[in-house]
């Protein structure tokens, strides 16, 4: 096997600490960029755009799993796509999420306009969609699943778990540069009542659950399902496993579609 050196930024975040268990598994040769000073990390900010240029410097594959929550990922991006280009154009992979260009959402705009900048790099590059992970659906309805009626979204999720993502990315840093990958989404497609039931239940409740419409584009573009990939049920842990795993107790009840 020919080594691959391979950088992954949010190396120390959900996904990506997911996706270097699984390169460094499979025996790659991985770095991991962190802010933070930490053991078995190469400190640099995409932001400031310190330390990129060495973080990545002698690698073949950048997978870019950092993000930022106040919609500064095109400007992260832009910094790698530099430091890349000094380095000699490694291939760069992206994770992006199913309906970027649907959902009208500032976070999801900041991530559509980054696909495009890795797209017009110039640079080998291969962008995958993914759905919601199971820990930002669970999150979403762990709070409420305390109050005894709880209104939830007349919505539908195809929760994915990190590890299911994880081997798809890992597989793509180690093939040929893909352009737009096919979307990857979770094993099933749930409606957020469902999913508000078994969060509410695996922490050994029962709640009356009302679904309501909510008024305004954004819930109008999740109400059709801009954020679903129904082609591609890839993953394969599904959202019951998830939670039996996290430790709660109580019996999971929904119905499979
Ligand atoms: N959550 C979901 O449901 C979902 C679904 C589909 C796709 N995605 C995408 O998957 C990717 C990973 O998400 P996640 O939930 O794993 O993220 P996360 O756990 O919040 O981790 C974020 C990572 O970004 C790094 N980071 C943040 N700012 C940085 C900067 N300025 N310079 C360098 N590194 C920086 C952090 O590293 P340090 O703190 O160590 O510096 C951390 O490792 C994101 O692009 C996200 O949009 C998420």
């Amino acid at each position: 096997m020919v080594d691959v050196r391979i950088l992954v930024t949010g190396g120390t975040g959900q996904l990506g600490s997911a996706v270097v268990a699984r390169l460094r598994a499979a025996g790659e040769e991985v770095r991991v960029l962190s802010r933070r000073a930490a053991p078995d990390v190469v400190r640099g900010d995409l932001r400031t755009g310190r330390g990129i240029d060495s973080a990545v410097a002698g690698t073949d594959v950048v997978v870019h799993c950092a993000t930022d929550y106040f919609g500064r990922e095109a400007g992260m991006a832009r910094t790698l796509v530099e430091a890349a280009r000094w380095a000699g154009g490694p291939h760069l992979v992206y994770v992006s999420i199913v309906g970027v260009d649907r959902v009208p959402l500032g976070y999801y705009r900041a991530k559509h306009e980054t696909e495009q900048v890795f797209a017009a790099s110039g640079l080998p590059y291969t962008i995958q969609r993914a759905t919601q992970f199971h820990a930002l659906v669970r999150t979403l309805f762990a709070g409420a699943s305390r109050l005894p009626v709880l209104p939830v979204p007349r919505i539908s999720f195809q929760p994915v778990d990190v590890r299911d993502v994880a081997e798809r990315l890992a597989d793509l840093a180690l093939g040929d540069p893909a352009g737009r990958a096919d979307d990857f989404g979770g094993p099933e497609i749930l409606a957020a009542a469902e999913l508000a039931q078994a969060v509410a239940e695996a922490g050994g409740r029962r709640r009356r659950i009302v679904p309501l419409s909510v008024p305004g584009e954004t819930f109008r573009a999740y109400a059709d399902g801009g954020h679903l990939t129904p082609g591609h049920r890839d993953g394969k842990i599904t959202f019951a496993r998830y939670l039996a795993e996290q430790g709660d107790a109580g019996v999971l009840r929904y119905r499979k579609r």
